[in-house]
């Protein structure tokens, strides 16, 4: 389909400096799962992005855009690519970075031998520096320009991470991770109260400061007292409607549902555990949701909650399998993004989760088109974060985060792309076929950082 999108821009100042992006653009303006499908993006064939002050002042056609900008300064132009919103990665933990790939038996081994004790060494500042610093350049390499991140327990992680964003301006949502029990004592909160108390003044240190904002983050049920649920849910509510986030993992794998129902035998499902603390609400997100009952899909439907689907973890780590049918089903649909739970998933690609979705989708004899999966990677990421307005579509007014995708990152795929037909077709040979990265360029704010 080849609809055009031009719009003038009333934030135009002219005589500073404009910069433009050229080539093919594809972004999403709603929602595939719920709309007729072809309805839901602009794709331009030869489109400019206008930027200035790290916004996008306008996007169209290039030959009738770039006329009205006489003082474009810069103008990079990209052929053999595509040019999309920045991925949006729902949920990942950059504190794993150092023990992605690691073996793992099952989710709960793989925890208690590799995760814990990787993340006590967050206490270190330096630590905590070096692997902020690589997990940014990962994921810019990558195309991904937002990220919902589990920082770990101490203030040091939580500042080593925000600090690293600041230094590119991306935006990011993090925060300390609140666990009281059944972990290491090297990772685990002196007290739910303390831990409560250093979230709040985390909380007021970064939110809204810049491009960062903060969530209320509980690891999941077994590693917090009902005490710290408690506390952890006051704090939410105290603050959602400023826009704080509530973040955590829900009905990952068996072993773990059966966890939640023996520390909580009187509620009805694992939902309603978070529920009873205030942690389900308008801007809670949900990550994996691979095994959940109907009630519970009412429930996140009811209380507007984001998912995070994270497939490479889901095949790594052997948990259940995600029906996003069940999560996009029209009577009942939730935010929908892409997560890719780095340490548990192999990789920082969100393009190759799409793969991965796919292939999840097709064992339980059901697909899912690169038309759809695109939308997830961008704008459905931008939904489940509540950030629809600001990222994840390429619009003006919209801030000027930026992947450029390359249609031929390797010889062999130069060569398949000869035999692929509209845009799609050859999105779905990338999130097939493609290498670890398929990414050529990366912005956020409108500058070139990868
Ligand atoms: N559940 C609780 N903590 C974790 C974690 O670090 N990774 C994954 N995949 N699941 C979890
Ligand atoms: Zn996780």
């Amino acid at each position: 389909m080849m609809k055009i999108q031009n719009q003038t821009n009333s934030t135009y100042s002219p005589g500073m400096p404009v910069k433009g992006i050229r080539g093919q653009i594809l972004s999403f303006h709603d929602d595939p799962f719920l709309k007729e499908p072809h309805e839901c993006y602009d794709y331009i064939d030869d489109g400019i992005i206008v930027i200035q002050n790290g916004n996008i002042i306008d996007s169209g056609e290039y030959q009738n855009t770039v006329c009205k900008y006489p003082d474009i300064t810069d103008l990079d132009v990209y052929d053999d690519a595509l040019i999309v919103p920045g991925f949006i990665d729902c949920h990942v933990h950059y504190v794993q970075s150092p023990m992605i790939g690691s073996f793992g038996d099952t989710l709960l081994d793989w925890l208690k031998q590799y995760t814990f004790p990787t993340e006590s060494m967050f206490v270190d500042k330096g630590f905590a520096d070096e692997v902020a610093r690589e997990f940014f350049q990962q994921l810019l390499k990558h195309g991904t320009t937002t990220a919902n991140v589990f920082a770990t327990t101490f203030e040091t992680s939580v500042d080593a991470f925000f600090e690293e964003s600041e230094r590119y301006d991306t935006r990011m949502i993090s925060g300390k991770v609140l666990q009281d029990r059944n972990l290491p004592d090297s990772l685990k909160d002196r007290s739910a109260e303390e831990s409560v108390v250093l979230a709040e003044r985390l909380l007021k240190k970064w939110h809204r400061r810049g491009r960062q904002l903060y969530a209320v983050i509980p690891r999941f049920a077994p590693t917090s007292t009902p005490q710290q649920l408690r506390l952890a849910g006051e704090l939410y509510q105290r603050y959602i409607d400023q826009d704080v986030y509530m973040h955590t993992h829900l009905d990952e794998a068996q072993s773990e549902i059966d966890w939640v129902k023996e520390l909580y035998p009187d509620q009805s499902n694992y939902t309603e555990v978070y529920r009873s603390f205030g942690l389900v609400d308008k801007r809670s997100v949900m990550a994996h949701c691979c095994i959940v009952t109907d009630e519970e899909w009412d429930t996140l439907h009811r209380c507007d909650c984001g998912v995070a689907h994270c497939p490479s973890s889901n095949l790594f780590l052997g948990d259940g399998m995600f029906r996003y049918w069940e999560a996009k089903k029209r009577s009942r649909p939730v935010r929908l993004g892409i997560g890719t739970d780095v340490g548990g998933g192999t990789n920082f690609s969100i393009p190759r989760q799409l793969g991965d979705a796919y292939k999840v989708a097709m064992l339980q004899s059901r697909s899912i088109d690169a038309l759809k999966s695109l939308y997830l990677a961008t704008r459905g990421g931008a939904e489940t974060l509540h950030l629809e307005d600001k990222i994840g579509s390429i619009a003006p007014g919209y801030e000027a985060d930026i992947a450029v995708i390359d249609l031929k990152p390797s010889e062999f795929i130069a060569w398949r792309m000869n035999f692929a037909g509209d845009i799609f077709e050859k999105l779905f040979v990338l999130m097939t076929l493609g290498p670890d990265n398929i990414n050529r360029a990366t912005y956020v704010s409108g500058r070139k950082v990868y």
